[in-house]
């Protein structure tokens, strides 16, 4: 059992990463005031307060940290391009020497949206990235400011679905809620991805600090699909109507982020490295299907409420 911290806990992949190891470790989580009732400790802290990164470091004194905080709303950070940079480079690079200096193990998570999507095939971690919005460009400034702090840390670009504290933020919670109340939605044909369930990812992270590895890996799901197939699945799964979505370009989308098409990783060198494939797309479906059946989205969204 190891004592870990969590940043960005009340996010998408925060929240599933403390549930899904809350029970075979210790969870510290971090949040600005939306777990009012979480099964673990939650430190209230605003981490751009100044002296916060040493602050829950020292109070915490965890064994691992791992930094689910960002701004990873693309809107948000065209926007905001100062507070992007704040929380997607300047934050993570902090927590990096910090754990460094404490001798902590790091992770940190970054994104898949670091490519322009021109290569026609699954990006190696040795690809050049070349960033197209103002989200991917201080991701990826994160990543390298992480690993040149902190040449010990895990930096990973991934990608993942799962419940969310509000249960909205996931691409599959927006196709299953429109499904369910048979509402017609649209889904991009043309903008190709590689899911993972945030459960998996979290499963995944934990192997990778067990097993001591470092630097930057890719870490997403083996299999490869439009965002329009992706809600098809959704829809099959749960025997709702696939033919409420249309099928869209997403150069006829209001969107005002610049978006890359390709955004599929290769995975070789993690399994490798681990010495086991990751988990297929459709184990995760299933598992995410099952959750649901289980009450695992209210159970999740009890968190935020008294
Ligand atoms: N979702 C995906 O499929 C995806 C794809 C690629 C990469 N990623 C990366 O994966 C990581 C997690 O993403 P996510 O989807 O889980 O993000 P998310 O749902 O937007 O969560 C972000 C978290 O950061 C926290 N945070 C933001 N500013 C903070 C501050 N000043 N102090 C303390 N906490 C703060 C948020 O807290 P509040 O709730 O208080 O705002 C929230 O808990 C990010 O690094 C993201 O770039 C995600």
């Amino acid at each position: 059992m190891a004592r870990i911290l969590v940043t960005g806990a009340s996010g998408l992949l925060g929240i599933n990463l403390a549930q899904e190891t809350m029970t075979a470790h210790e969870i510290v989580a971090v949040d600005r005031g939306k777990l009012v009732n979480a099964p673990y400790k939650v430190l209230k802290k605003d981490l751009l307060d100044s002296g916060a990164v040493d602050s829950i470091l020292d109070s915490a004194r965890p064994e691992w940290l791992i930094n689910c905080a960002a701004l990873a709303n693309l809107e948000a950070c065209e926007d905001n391009p100062g507070l992007a940079r704040r929380l997607n480079t300047d934050l993570p690079a902090q927590m990096a020497k910090a754990c460094k200096t404490r001798d902590i193990p790091f992770v940190h998570i970054s994104t898949d949206a670091v490519f322009d999507g021109r290569l026609n095939s699954f990006y190696k971690e040795e690809d050049e990235p070349n960033p197209l919005g103002v989200y991917a460009q201080t991701k990826l400034d994160g990543e390298r400011a992480v690993l040149a702090e902190n040449p010990n840390a895990i930096v990973t670009r991934v990608n993942f679905y799962g419940w969310s504290l509000t249960g909205r933020r996931s691409l599959a919670e927006f196709f299953f809620h429109n499904l369910t109340y048979n509402k017609s939605m649209s889904g991009f044909t043309d903008v190709k991805f590689c899911p993972m369930l945030a459960n998996d990812t979290a499963r995944v992270l934990i192997k990778m600090l067990n097993k001591g590895l470092s630097g930057l890996y890719h870490l997403v799901g083996p299999q490869a699909m439009s965002k329009y197939q992706f809600g098809v699945e959704i829809a099959r799964k749960f025997s709702l109507r696939e033919g409420e979505i249309s099928p869209k370009s997403i150069n006829t989308s209001s969107l005002s982020a610049r978006r890359s098409n390709n955004l599929c990783l290769s995975i070789n060198k993690l399994s490798t490295d681990l010495g086991e494939s990751l988990p297929q797309f459709s184990t995760g479906l299933d598992e995410f299907y099952t959750q649901h059946q289980q009450g695992y989205p209210q159970k999740i969204r009890s968190y935020a409420q008294d």
